[in-house]
């Protein structure tokens, strides 16, 4: 079977030739709450166009925090951030967030949800046919085409975390956040939302940074692992996962970096 292509309106052209490889680049970022030691210290990290960066580590070693800092929704103490080449103060147009809870406005429905993030001031305006279409392509994709005027309250916990990731496909980012999107959900779902998301950014030619502290979910869809850990937090190590997909087809690569990671985990947490 062929995979769907996304409608017109939406994102799937290469990227113009001049445009830089990273579409984020971090470099000797700091931060803290005022309270305490820092978060984390001397952080520098990039994301490559259409690359899939999990950011792996110990509950509490910082992973959301630097993802605040990195989407701009937190200005770092120290050090900087670029998207796209240019400094970032704020949260840019072209990337999207996903949480852990799909946060979906209870008095919307899944498509007006779906077409929520399109409505943010920064967002550049875009004709209503078009709009429509990013939104119907978005749910299509993440298989919701008919619950349409479905409301969040007749949702499943999966169905609801499909529509948030409609709402970010929509923007059409270049580079998705993504904190923890399915532990909330039940390990059947969550399975398949990993795969769907892999697929999805496939498709959209999308890069991902997603923060999981589960090494089976980073394995299962990561091009390249980065491990957080130490106080003040930093990068501890990091790996490319070149084992072909469906990785599931590879389960003794999948072992072997399985215990390769865990053993590196259980050293951070020593330190
Ligand atoms: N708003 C805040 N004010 C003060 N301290 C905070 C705040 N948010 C997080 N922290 C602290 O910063 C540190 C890093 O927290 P963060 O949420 O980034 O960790 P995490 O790696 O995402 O953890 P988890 O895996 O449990 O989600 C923790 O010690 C936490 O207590
Ligand atoms: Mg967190």
């Amino acid at each position: 079977m062929n995979a769907p292509t996304p409608a017109a309106g939406l994102a799937a052209s290469a990227p113009p030739a001049a445009a830089p490889d990273a579409v984020l680049e971090g470099a000797g970022l700091g931060f803290g709450y005022g309270v305490g030691d820092a978060v984390f210290r001397d952080v520098s990290l990039k994301v490559e166009r259409r690359e899939i960066v999990c950011l792996l580590g110990a509950s509490g070693c910082g992973k959301s925090t630097l993802l605040r800092v990195l989407a701009g929704l937190e200005s770092a103490d120290a050090g900087a951030v670029r998207f796209l080449g240019q400094p970032l103060t704020s949260p840019h147009p072209r990337s999207a967030l996903v949480f852990q809870q799909a946060s979906l406005l209870p008095w919307l429905t899944v498509e007006r949800n779906a077409a929520f993030g399109l409505d943010f001031t920064h967002q550049p305006r875009i004709a209503e046919a078009v709009r429509r279409a990013r939104v119907a392509s978005a749910l299509a994709a993440v298989g919701l085409a008919g619950r349409e005027k479905a409301w969040p309250a007749e949702l499943s916990g999966g169905m609801a975390q499909r529509v948030a990731l409609a709402r970010a496909l929509a923007r059409e980012p270049e580079l998705l956040f993504a904190d923890e999107p399915f532990s909330a959900l039940d390990a059947i779902t969550r399975a398949e939302m990993q795969s769907l998301l892999v697929e999805l950014v496939h498709r959209w030619h999308a890069a991902v940074l997603l923060v999981t502290h589960d090494i089976d979910e980073a394995i299962l869809v990561a091009d390249r692992i980065l491990l957080m850990g130490g106080r003040p937090g930093g990068i501890l190590a990091e790996w490319t996962v070149d084992i072909e997909r469906p990785r599931s087809a590879a389960p003794e690569a999948v072992a072997r970096l399985r215990l390769e990671i865990l053993e590196a985990l259980r050293r951070s947490s020593l330190r």
